[in-house]
Parts: structure tokens; C-alpha cells; sequence
């Protein structure tokens, strides 16, 4: 059993804190020391410049006063202090080698379970039946899974909540335009051939449902009485709007496995899954005085929300006719995440167009009493995803883009990279590659973004194997996986590291941001932004690309010690490396 390794930056941190308790008192030894990677030196303490400041000091002279402090630590080699009172800090060999060792021996890497006691409840992805899943819903998709599985693996219970959009008025419209038009049907195989899929064939007969329901006041009606009916639970009907769930989330689940996502069908907890608990919530709301009456609906108003004029923006829970609306079911999503799931933090990864609707929602679940300061609720908003061109993708007809469409150019335009790189594949192994590397570009790239940030999407820029793709994470993998097996086939060994070993800058610095995969979980866990964990592992990839570079492994004349050292860096990155994919959803092949 290795226990969880303490990376150097938080070594550094403790140092400075007890430097600041001795030279300052107790009462600032809890003060962030402010410790960055450095260009100068391995890191740097920034503290003295903000402490200064407070404290009414000169920061040179307080730096100078730290750095007294520290310089008896025997694991720094320099603490200077430099600029308008920077502490500039450098490490020994000794200390650097002695963790990559400890990381290397565990099969966590020495990543330490920090959201162990934790429930996450994270609702993503949220496709609607009967209706193709488009690029919108990629980016939740995406972003929710690899935040399920970086949360999972620091140590939180994760609840993965699909809230599928399976529940509502066009319910009844579409079923009543299928039974008055069976000959429209969209299990209708020739109708299908048509439009692709069964479920590209309900979106279709969707919007010409929707044309007729528009122009027809008749079918209106008829279309409103089905959603009585659905609701009344009606054998006929609702069998009609099972079988239509039923292919949509049979369609969802295609899309998820071809993107390896975690996503399984028993995530599902659609709208319609709350339905029953809607009363409950009305009733609840009514009795403590939440709810307002406004022309016959019944609404929550806040102070603070406010529209044009100045006018209190309701959020409308139960409409005048009784039906209840999207708010509604999040008040019961929410009510649930934290009476049923005990969840304690809950995470709502959902377009940032929504914000006030969930800003309504958590106010509203406060005010009733069912989110208190236990549980966090957070609205983890996206961005939009635009065409090529920077404007809103649409295809040349103007409709909404397919994220079948969008895969397969993805993993075609892939083939072609890969088979540029290396023509010899064979085509079944190129089909592979072709997968993995179109996938997971697609998936870099999002995951890459600041997900509150709007991007492009851009297949030639993404399928890359230069610049900042999953193709060139993938490829440097693989780099190092090629390396390893000549390792092997050389009889070499894996080899390991040696504490007493000097290093060559190029292997400090890769060897410092291996140090540092743990944090960057962490920091992903505080700021549900992926793209923290992306950017680390591009820099990763860079670091080891100049260290082999410089640095040479298996060239005959490196002495048996340098080399093993230099295979352990190599086996310590590829492992890191894999694991961050991993977390990203994203494949580490061993060759491509
Ligand atoms: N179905 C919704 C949409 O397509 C997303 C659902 C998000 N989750 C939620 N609890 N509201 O916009």
C-alpha cells in the first residue's frame, strides 16, 4: 500500500506558512503563501507582495525576512528573493526523484482521494425524444462525463442524471398526428431509409406535426385533448409515447457508446420521471408561502430578477390551465437530488441560456427549505457551439447540424491523418485508429474549452497531429508506448528512479509537472472546468516532447543509471498521461 504522495507545491506552501508563523506570528500562518511554477526558479512565493500591502510593509524586506526562515530547509537548494519581492524557490534533485518514485509505485499515481465523503449529483446531456441529438447536446454530454469521472476518481459517490426531455404538450401532438397518419409512421422502413434513422424520421414527422398544429386550430384541439389523455394515462396512448421513448433513448444510447461515454440507459431520469412528485411540490410551495397567483398560474417572484421596465420576472411553476412547465420538474429534480440522492453537491451541466431558470430554481429550493448550506447547487452553464466560420452552426439548408454527421466527418477526416502518418496499416487497424482518434479529437477539443466559452467546431483543426488536439496527446502516448516495448524487447527493464541521480533541466521540468496531475484534479473538482486537466496534460505532452529531445533513453553510451531513470520518467508520463485520457473520456492507444 503506498500512501497518497504530497506534491512539492504544497511541500512549499507548508514551508512558507511556517516561515510566515515564525517571522509574522501565528495568526498569519494560515494565509495562502500564493505558490506558482516559476520561469526562474521551480516555483515562487507571492505572498509577501499582497501581505505587504496589508500589512503596510515594505514586501522586499518582508521577502527577505521569509527567505531567512526557509533557508534552512535542506530540500531547497535557493530561495531568493527577486523583483518587487517575489520568493523564488528551487528544489533539490533528491526531492523531486524521491516522489515521482512513490507516484510510480502507485497505481493512483499518488493522487489522494479529496472528494471522498462527497455526493455528486450531476444532471448532463438532457436530449429530447423524438427529436435528433444536435450539437448543443454534445458539449453537456461531453463535459458531464469527464466531471463524473474526475470527481469519481478523487473519491465521490457520482449520480449520473439524464434529464431527458420525455414529457410534455408536443407529446400530444405528435401522437395524434401518428394515429391520424399511420401511413406517415416512422417505423415506416422506407421512411426511414429516407431520413436516416427512426429517429431522424420522428424529428421529421415532429416538425410536420408541429406545421399542422400551428395552421389547424382543429388538430390543435385534438392534439391538446391527446395530452389529457397521455397524462390521464390512456392505454392507447401511452403506449404510443412509451414506444416513441423507447427508439429516441435506444437512438441516445447509439450516440453514447460511439462516443464512450458512461452514460447507460438506467441514467435516465427523464422529465417525466418527476411527474409524479409535481403536486407534492405546488402543494409544498403553496403551504409556505413561496407561491403567487398571476393571472390564474401560479408563479415564484424575486426581488432581484427583474426584466425590461424594471418589471419581477416570474418563474412560472403551474400554468392557469394546470399544467405544469420545465420549472417545475426542476424543483422536483432538485427536491430529489437532495431528499432521495442526498446528494451534496449538485451539478447541472447545462446550456448557459438557462441561467436564470436554474438561478430560480436553487432560490426557490432554498426559500422552501430543501437546499440549505450543506449542499452546494451549482449551474455548471456551457457556451454554444459554432460553425467552422464562427457563426451558429447550421447545416447549408439551414437546419440544425446532426452529431451523427458531425462524428462520422470527424473520424473520417481522422482516417485520413493517420493514414498520411503511416501508410502501411492494415485497414482494420486503421478503421480502429480512425475511431479513437476522431472521437477523442472531437472530445479534446471540447474538453479543452473553458466550457462557459463559445468554439468553433472545427474538424481539420481538430484532427490535428500538431498544436493542441487529442490527436497529438494520442500520438505522444504512443511515442512513449513504442519506447517502452524497445525498452522490453532490449532487455533493458522498466527501469527506476535513482535518488541520488542529477538532472538535466529537461527531466526536472518534466519531472515537476508530473508532480503536479493531482492538484490539477483538484482543481478541476473546484472549478468544474476540464479543460484545467486538458491544458495540464498539453503541457505535459510538450514537456516530455523537449525532454526527449535532450534527453536521450535508449542511445547506446547512457549509462545504465540515466537510463533507467529516464525509463522510469518515460513509464511515470505515459501512465500520467493515460490516466488524464482516461478522465477525459478520451483512449491512450499503443500505437497509432
Ligand atoms: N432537455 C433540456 C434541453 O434540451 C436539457 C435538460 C437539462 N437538465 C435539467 N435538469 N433541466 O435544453
Amino acid at each position: 500500500m503506498v500512501e497518497q504522495v504530497r506534491p512539492l507545491a504544497d511541500e512549499i506552501e507548508a514551508a512558507v506558512q511556517a516561515a510566515l508563523e515564525t517571522t509574522l506570528g501565528a495568526d498569519l500562518a494560515s494565509e495562502d503563501p500564493l505558490v506558482r511554477r516559476s520561469d526562474h526558479a521551480d516555483y515562487q512565493a507571492n505572498v509577501a507582495l499582497s501581505l505587504a500591502r496589508r500589512l503596510g510593509r515594505n514586501p522586499r524586506e518582508l521577502a527577505g525576512q521569509l527567505r531567512t526562515a526557509l533557508v534552512t530547509e535542506s530540500w531547497m537548494t535557493s530561495v531568493e528573493v527577486s523583483g518587487p519581492g517575489f520568493l523564488n524557490i528551487s528544489v533539490t534533485d533528491a526531492a523531486i526523484l524521491g516522489r515521482l518514485a512513490a507516484r510510480l509505485a502507485d497505481p493512483r499515481l499518488g493522487v489522494p482521494r479529496t472528494q471522498a465523503g462527497q455526493t455528486a449529483v450531476i444532471d448532463y446531456s438532457g436530449p429530447n425524444v423524438a427529436k435528433e441529438m444536435h450539437v448543443g447536446h454534445l458539449r453537456s454530454t461531453l463535459i458531464g462525463d469527464a466531471l463524473a469521472r474526475v470527481l469519481g476518481f478523487l473519491g465521490a459517490q457520482v449520480v449520473r442524471q439524464n434529464h431527458v426531455g420525455d414529457w410534455g404538450t408536443q407529446f400530444g401532438m405528435l401522437i395524434q398526428y401518428l394515429f391520424e397518419h399511420p401511413e406517415a409512421a416512422w417505423r415506416n422502413k422506407d421512411v426511414q431509409a429516407e431520413t436516416a434513422s427512426a429517429v431522424s424520421a420522428l424529428d421529421a414527422l415532429y416538425r410536420t406535426a408541429r406545421k399542422e398544429f400551428d395552421a389547424s386550430p382543429a388538430f390543435k384541439e385534438r392534439a391538446q385533448r391527446r395530452v389529457v389523455a397521455l397524462q390521464a394515462g390512456d392505454e392507447e396512448t401511452v403506449a404510443a409515447w412509451e414506444e416513441i421513448v423507447a427508439e429516441s433513448e435506444e437512438a441516445f444510447q447509439q450516440v453514447y457508446e460511439r462516443l464512450g461515454v458512461l452514460l447507460t440507459l438506467d441514467d435516465i431520469k427523464g422529465e417525466s420521471f418527476y411527474n409524479p412528485w409535481l403536486h407534492d411540490v405546488v402543494d409544498e410551495l403553496r403551504d409556505k408561502g413561496i407561491l403567487e397567483e398571476s393571472d390564474g398560474a401560479k408563479v415564484v417572484f424575486f426581488d432581484d430578477i427583474r426584466g425590461p421596465e424594471d418589471k419581477p420576472v416570474p418563474m412560472l411553476v403551474q400554468k392557469s390551465d394546470g399544467g405544469f412547465g420545465y420549472a417545475a420538474t426542476d424543483l422536483a429534480t432538485i427536491r430529489h437530488s437532495i431528499k432521495e440522492l442526498h446528494g451534496t453537491r449538485l451539478i447541472y451541466i447545462v446550456d448557459a441560456r438557462q441561467s436564470q431558470h436554474f438561478q430560480m430554481v436553487f432560490r426557490t429550493a432554498r426559500r422552501a427549505g430543501w437546499l440549505t448550506d450543506a449542499t452546494e447547487a451549482v449551474h455548471a452553464a456551457n457556451g454554444t457551439i459554432n460553425g467552422p466560420d464562427g457563426r451558429p452552426f447550421k447545416t447549408r439548408a439551414g437546419g440544425t447540424v446532426r452529431l451523427a454527421d458531425l462524428l462520422d466527418d470527424a473520424v473520417r477526416r481522422a482516417r485520413e491523418v493517420v493514414a498520411e502518418k503511416d501508410p502501411d496499416l492494415a485497414p482494420d487497424d486503421l478503421d480502429a485508429i480512425a475511431h479513437l482518434a476522431g472521437i477523442g479529437a472531437v472530445k479534446y477539443a471540447e474538453l479543452s474549452t473553458s466550457r462557459t466559452k463559445d468554439y468553433s467546431f472545427d474538424v481539420t483543426r481538430m484532427v490535428s497531429f500538431n498544436g493542441q488536439t487529442g490527436v497529438y496527446l494520442q500520438y505522444t502516448h504512443t511515442r512513449i508506448a513504442s519506447i517502452l516495448r524497445k525498452a522490453d524487447e532490449a532487455g533493458t527493464g522498466r527501469g527506476h528512479f535513482a535518488p541520488d541521480l542529477a538532472l538535466e533541466p529537461a527531466e526536472r521540468a518534466l519531472g515537476l509537472a508530473l508532480d503536479e496531475f493531482g492538484a490539477t484534479l483538484d482543481a478541476v473538482a473546484t472549478t468544474l472546468e476540464p479543460h484545467q486537466l486538458a491544458g495540464y496534460l498539453y503541457g505535459l505532452a510538450k514537456a516530455f516532447t523537449t525532454f526527449y529531445e535532450s534527453c536521450p533513453v535508449l542511445k547506446e553510451g547512457v549509462s545504465a543509471d540515466v537510463r533507467g531513470n529516464r525509463l522510469a520518467l518515460c513509464e511515470l508520463t505515459r501512465a500520467t498521461l493515460a490516466q488524464g485520457l482516461h478522465l477525459l473520456g478520451i483512449a491512450a492507444p499503443q500505437r497509432m
